[in-house]
C-alpha cells in the first residue's frame, strides 16, 4: 500500500481465502507493557501497520528498543529508559500512546504525556485514566499541555470507572501490576484486547484476574519480568473481510479469525441475510440471496463494535428497506455519511443515528478516507460500486490494516494504489 490513493474498479465478486493479521489494538497496548520491565519482551503475530510503527517510535523516544526479529515478531526492551515524557509530535499520532502513563508510573513513579491524538471521532477525554491514577495515590497536575503523574509507589484501590473505556482499563491494569496491594476496577471494559493484555502481563509475573469481564482485580507484585506473548487476531479486520464478502455477493473463508470474538457481527450479518459458518478458527461468509434492512447499535463489547459501524453502513446501502444505525460509543462517528452519499447511497444522519434506505446502486466517484474505519467503509462501497472509485488519504487505512489492497486482490478485487 505504497500510494496515496486507492483506485477500485467495482463489481467483482470476492472468492477464496484470506488470513487475518494480528490485532492492531492488542499490539499497541502490548508495546507499552514492555516499559514495566528491564528485560526483553517478545511479541508474536504483530501486524506491519502504521499504528504499530508509531507506538514503537513512542517507546524508542523514551530510550526503549523496538526491533523486528521476524516479519511478525517484535523484540522490545526498556532497560535503559532515559525519559518519562514521550515527544508530543509522536503522541499525537495515536491515542494508545497515553498507555505509557500507566506503565511508567508503575515502574518509575513518574510519567508525563500530552493529550493523545488518534481518529477524530468524538471528544475522547482521558478523565477515567487520570481519576484512576489519582485513586491509586498519584499526584496529577498539568505542566503546559502535558499531564504529569507522580507517586513514590502506587497503592491498590477500588476504582469505579464512569465509562468502560478500553484504553482506560488497560492503563489502570498496567498501573496496578506493581502497586502495593490490590486494585479492583469496577465497570471495566471487557473487550478481547483487555484479556490479551492481561495475559501478557500475567506471563510477565502479574496477578490479574477477571480481565474480559466488567470487574478486573490486580494484585500488585514487587517486580515483573520479560515474557513472550502472542497477539490475538484482529477482529475488526476479520469483520471487514466478512462484510467485503457479503457486499460483493462473494464466498470467502476468513482464516485465523477467532469467531468467538465476532458473535455480535455474525448475528447481525445473519439477520441481514448473509450466510456465515464457523469452522474452528475460520469463518466462511457467503453473500448469496437478498439482503434485508436491520437496526444496529454500536456498543462496548460484546455489543457490535463501533469500529465495524461504518463498514456495516456500506453493506446496508445494499439491503432492502430502511436500516437504522445508532452509534452509542462515540458522539461524532458518522462523518463518513457524506462520502457514502457521493457514491449514491441514500443515507442521512441525525446526531448519532444514521438512516439508510436501500438498496441503491452505488456509482464510483472520488471520495476521501476520514479515519481508519470510515476509509474501510469506502473501500467496501467501492467494491460494490459500478465503475471506478478513487479513495484519497489512504494513510488512515495503512494505520490499521496490513496490506488490505493485496489481500483484497488475492480474493479477486480490482484495487490498485496510486
Ligand atoms: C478503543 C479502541 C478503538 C475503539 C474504542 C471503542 C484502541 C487503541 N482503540 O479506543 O479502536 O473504537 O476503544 O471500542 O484500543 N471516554 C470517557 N472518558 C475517558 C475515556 C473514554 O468518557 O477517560 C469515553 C469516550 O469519549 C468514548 C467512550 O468512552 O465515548 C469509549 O472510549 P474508549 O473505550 O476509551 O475508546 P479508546 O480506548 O480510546
Amino acid at each position: 500500500m505504497a500510494g496515496e490513493r486507492f483506485i477500485i474498479e467495482g463489481g467483482r465478486r470476492l472468492e477464496g481465502s484470506v488470513a487475518v493479521s494480528g490485532s492492531k489494538n492488542a499490539s499497541v497496548a502490548a508495546i507499552p507493557a514492555a516499559l514495566l520491565v528491564p528485560e526483553d519482551c517478545y511479541l508474536e503475530n504483530v501486524p506491519a501497520i502504521g499504528d504499530v510503527k508509531f507506538m514503537a517510535q513512542v517507546l524508542e523516544s523514551l530510550g526503549g528498543e523496538a526491533e523486528r526479529t521476524s516479519p511478525s515478531t517484535l523484540r522490545l526492551n526498556a532497560a535503559h529508559i532515559t525519559s518519562f515524557s514521550p515527544a508530543t509530535e509522536l503522541v499525537v499520532n495515536l491515542r494508545a500512546s497515553f498507555l505509557v502513563m500507566g506503565a511508567l508510573l508503575a515502574r518509575f513513579g513518574q510519567a508525563m504525556c500530552s493529550p493523545p491524538g488518534g481518529d477524530v471521532i468524538g471528544q475522547r477525554p482521558i478523565d477515567v485514566h487520570l481519576a484512576g491514577f489519582a485513586a491509586m495515590g498519584a499526584d496529577i497536575h498539568r505542566q503546559g499541555e502535558k499531564f504529569v503523574a507522580q507517586a513514590k509507589r502506587l497503592r491498590g484501590a477500588r476504582i469505579f470507572m464512569d465509562y468502560p473505556s478500553v484504553l482506560g482499563t488497560q492503563n489502570l491494569m498496567m498501573a496496578g501490576t506493581l502497586a502495593r496491594g490490590t486494585t479492583v476496577i469496577i465497570n471495566a471494559a471487557s473487550e478481547p484486547e483487555i484479556a490479551s493484555l492481561a495475559e501478557m502481563l500475567n506471563n510477565m509475573g502479574a496477578r490479574i484476574h477477571g480481565a474480559g469481564s466488567h470487574t478486573v482485580e490486580i494484585e500488585g507484585v514487587d517486580a515483573l519480568h520479560g515474557a513472550r506473548h502472542r497477539i490475538i487476531p484482529d477482529r475488526i479486520e476479520a469483520g471487514t473481510f466478512a462484510i467485503a464478502a457479503a457486499i460483493t455477493g462473494g464466498d470467502v473463508r476468513i482464516c485465523q479469525a477467532e469467531p468467538a470474538h465476532l458473535h455480535s457481527l455474525v448475528a447481525k450479518l445473519k439477520e441481514v441475510g448473509v450466510q456465515v459458518e464457523e469452522d474452528g478458527t475460520d469463518l466462511r461468509v457467503r453473500g448469496t440471496g437478498q439482503l434485508g434492512a436491520v437496526t444496529i447499535q454500536a456498543l462496548p463489547y460484546p455489543g457490535l463494535a463501533t469500529d465495524l459501524q461504518a463498514p456495516m453502513a456500506a453493506l446496508l446501502t445494499q439491503a432492502q428497506g430502511v436500516s437504522y444505525i445508532h452509534e452509542r460509543v462515540f458522539e461524532n462517528r458518522l462523518l463518513y455519511v457524506s462520502e457514502l452519499r457521493k457514491l449514491g447511497a441514500e443515507v442521512v444522519s441525525t446526531g448519532t443515528t444514521a438512516i439508510i434506505s436501500g438498496p441503491t446502486p452505488l456509482i464510483g466517484t472520488s471520495v476521501r478516507a476520514l479515519d481508519i474505519r470510515a476509509g474501510a467503509a469506502l473501500v467496501l462501497a467501492g467494491l460494490a460500486a459500478r465503475g471506478k472509485t478513487e479513495i484519497s488519504d489512504i494513510y488512515h487505512l495503512n494505520r490499521g490494516y496490513q496490506c488490505i489492497d493485496e489481500k483484497l486482490r488475492s480474493l479477486g478485487a480490482d484495487i490498485q494504489s496510486a
